[in-house]
């Protein structure tokens, strides 16, 4: 299987959970770059991409800041001689202090700005110039289906997930004339170690429910998602957010008390 080859792939946020996921499987498809902000995440996937078969430069970024974005990418080019990927994939905002209006701890929504909008931002900004040159490329940005629906918490979260959606489609159409492609995936639950830290039982618990599907996903199922937008066999999808939710967002409120009433 070789629907990544001879591209390269800058993904951030590879050093656990989905990040990690999408570098090894594609890692199995042609060449790859790996950065994270922990060097030892970074390092730690590199060593699962190679044992993959696959090429890894471990970076350690901080994608908040520029300079870090900037140099981030000139390795990667430096390294592999091209860039036709990347995943601007870290993100988040920490429960505990992203919360309802006026509840909202506002360093929190600064940081949630920076890591996911301004992140995004920076990371197109640097990549693209190098997808025009090389004729082509991938961005693919990380959502979220909060990004979709409110929510009685994460205020922020949800609203920086939306504004990622907006530059997904503004990238898309300033760069399309120039092949660079730029999608946006939406995950639901993912089972990672920011979910698994973050999260009460009970809520886990509830998030399954509110899936069509009986099960949460995987960090793959979301990598596979990936490894699609960044593959040409996504060439004529742009602009577009793919929700990769276990149905959680199109289901009915009514559906699990339905359910629950049907004859087994
Ligand atoms: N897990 C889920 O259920 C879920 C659902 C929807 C969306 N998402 C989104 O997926 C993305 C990652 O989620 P995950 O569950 O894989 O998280 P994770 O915590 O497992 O991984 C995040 C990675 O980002 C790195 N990182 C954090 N801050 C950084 C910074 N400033 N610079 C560089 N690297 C940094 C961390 O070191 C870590 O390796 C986020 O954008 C998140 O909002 C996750």
């Amino acid at each position: 299987m070789e629907r990544l080859k001879d591209k390269v792939a800058v993904i951030t946020g590879a050093g656990s959970g989905i990040g990690r996921a999408a570098a090894v499987l594609m890692s199995r498809e042609g060449a790859r770059v790996v950065a994270d902000r922990s060097s030892d995440g970074a390092e730690e996937t590199a060593g699962l991409v190679e044992a993959a078969g696959g090429r890894a430069l471990p970076l350690t970024v901080d994608v908040t800041e520029e300079d870090s974005v900037a140099g981030m990418v000139a390795a990667a080019v430096t390294e592999f001689g091209a860039l036709h990927v990347l995943c601007n994939h870290v993100g988040g905002t920490d429960p505990r202090k992203d919360l309802d209006l006026l509840r909202m701890d506002m360093d929190e929504f600064d940081r949630a700005v920076a890591l996911n909008m301004r992140s995004t931002l920076l990371g197109a900004r640097h990549a693209v110039p190098h997808m025009i040159r090389a004729g082509g490329g991938s961005v693919i940005n990380t959502a979220s289906v909060a990004a979709l629906v409110g929510d009685v918490l994460q205020t922020s979260y949800g609203a920086v997930k939306a504004a990622v959606v907006s530059m997904t489609k503004s990238i898309a159409v300033q760069y399309g004339p120039q092949r660079v492609r730029c999608n946006a995936v939406a995950p639901g639950a993912v089972v990672t170690p920011a979910l698994e830290n973050n999260l009460p039982e009970e809520v886990v618990t509830s998030l399954k429910k509110g899936n069509a599907l009986p099960y949460l996903g995987s960090p793959e199922d979301i990598g596979h998602t990936m490894v699609f937008l960044a593959s040409d066999e996504s060439r004529y999808l742009t602009g577009q957010l793919l929700v990769v939710d276990g149905g959680m967002s199109m289901q009915s409120s009514a559906a699990p008390g339905r359910r629950a009433m049907l004859p087994r």
